[in-house]
């Protein structure tokens, strides 16, 4: 099994990162979204992100121009047909991941690998609702994929094991370091680092620090690149909620409570960057804390 065309649904973030890398690598791409606004979107991003690379000599004009030539773009799940394997790119909510699951396995070949890149949903279950739990498995990619290093390959029960390899082998190919994360909520990375960040909003709820200082001191006391606000906004607030809530449900652990505040900015819509506020306001020119 080798996996040379790659359907991404998703043109997101994380989704035009994944198309990104993987048109680099040299693998067929055919991106996919439930618009052709969203789509011509991420394209963009896609096309801005190479050309950032190619202006840091990364990457030569001639490989950049071959991978935008790699990707199609299509509204139509019937263009998912050819492809060796898919992956889900969707927002982080169980029941959108289904029903894109459900719609797309009728155009889906019957030897095609699934894939999902969710960041905290259990693997096994999502599998389930498949026709082909032995061949879906979790790929999760670090955003911003075309610089992190880091991709989290994650098995379901019935993951098997060509599956699995086919997978390896592609996340080599993308130039990535696979780790293999067995299926809890949240799997490794976030698993660590959501907590963290909830901790931080509690530290703020708590009056402990202002948004600022706790960002300073995660900073220059940790030299983390992001602080932690900084790095939530990126990651998307109704992400990070969704993350902790996987966390709470799925270990039944207190410990893993979202903090009210961190709730209360997304019911106000503050999601971070995407929104241009969250714990930031980026209306300005830097940034400001919103509150
Ligand atoms: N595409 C291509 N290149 C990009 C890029 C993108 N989207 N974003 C940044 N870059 C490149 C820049 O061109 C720059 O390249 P050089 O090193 O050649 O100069 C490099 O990355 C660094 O970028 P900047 O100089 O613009 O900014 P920076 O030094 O502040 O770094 C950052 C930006 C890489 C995002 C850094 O701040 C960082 O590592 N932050 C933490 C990111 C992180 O923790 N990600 C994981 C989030 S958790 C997750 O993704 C899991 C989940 O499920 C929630």
């Amino acid at each position: 099994m080798e996996i040379n065309i790659l359907g991404v649904i998703g043109a997101g973030q994380m989704g035009n990162g994944i198309a990104h890398v993987a048109a680099l690598a040299g693998v067929q791409v055919v991106l996919s979204d439930i618009s052709d606004d969203r789509l011509a979107a991420g394209l963009e991003v896609i096309k801005g992100n190479l050309a950032r690379q190619v202006a840091k000599g990364k990457v030569t004009e001639g490989d950049s121009a071959a991978a935008l030539k790699r990707i199609s773009a299509s509204v139509e799940l019937t263009a998912m047909t050819p492809c060796d394997a898919v992956i889900e790119a969707a927002t982080e909510n169980e029941a959108i991941k289904k029903d894109i699951l459900a719609k797309l396995l009728p155009h889906l070949n019957p030897d095609a690998i699934l894939l999902t890149n969710t960041s905290s949903i259990s693997i096994t279950r999502l599998a389930a609702t498949t026709d082909r739990p032995g061949k879906f498995m979790g790929m999760h990619f670090m955003n911003p994929v075309p610089v992190m290093q880091l991709v989290e390959l994650i098995k379901g029960i019935a993951t098997d094991e060509p599956t699995f390899q086919a997978v390896l082998a592609l996340a080599n190919r993308l130039g990535k370091q696979p780790i293999v994360a067995e299926d809890f909520p949240a799997f490794i990375v976030n698993r660590v680092l959501i907590p963290m960040i909830n901790e931080a909003v509690y530290t703020l709820e708590e009056g402990v620090g202002s948004i600022t200082a706790i960002d300073t001191a995660m900073k220059l006391g940790a030299n983390h690149p992001m602080g932690p606000f900084e790095l939530a906004d990126f990651i998307g607030l109704d992400t990070c909620l969704a993350i902790m809530r996987v966390l709470y449900e799925g270990l039944s652990d207190s410990k893993y409570r979202p903090c009210p505040l961190l709730v209360k900015y997304v019911e106000a819509g503050w999601l971070g960057r995407k929104t241009k506020k969250g714990f930031y306001d980026y209306s300005g020119e830097t940034p400001v804390p919103s509150k």
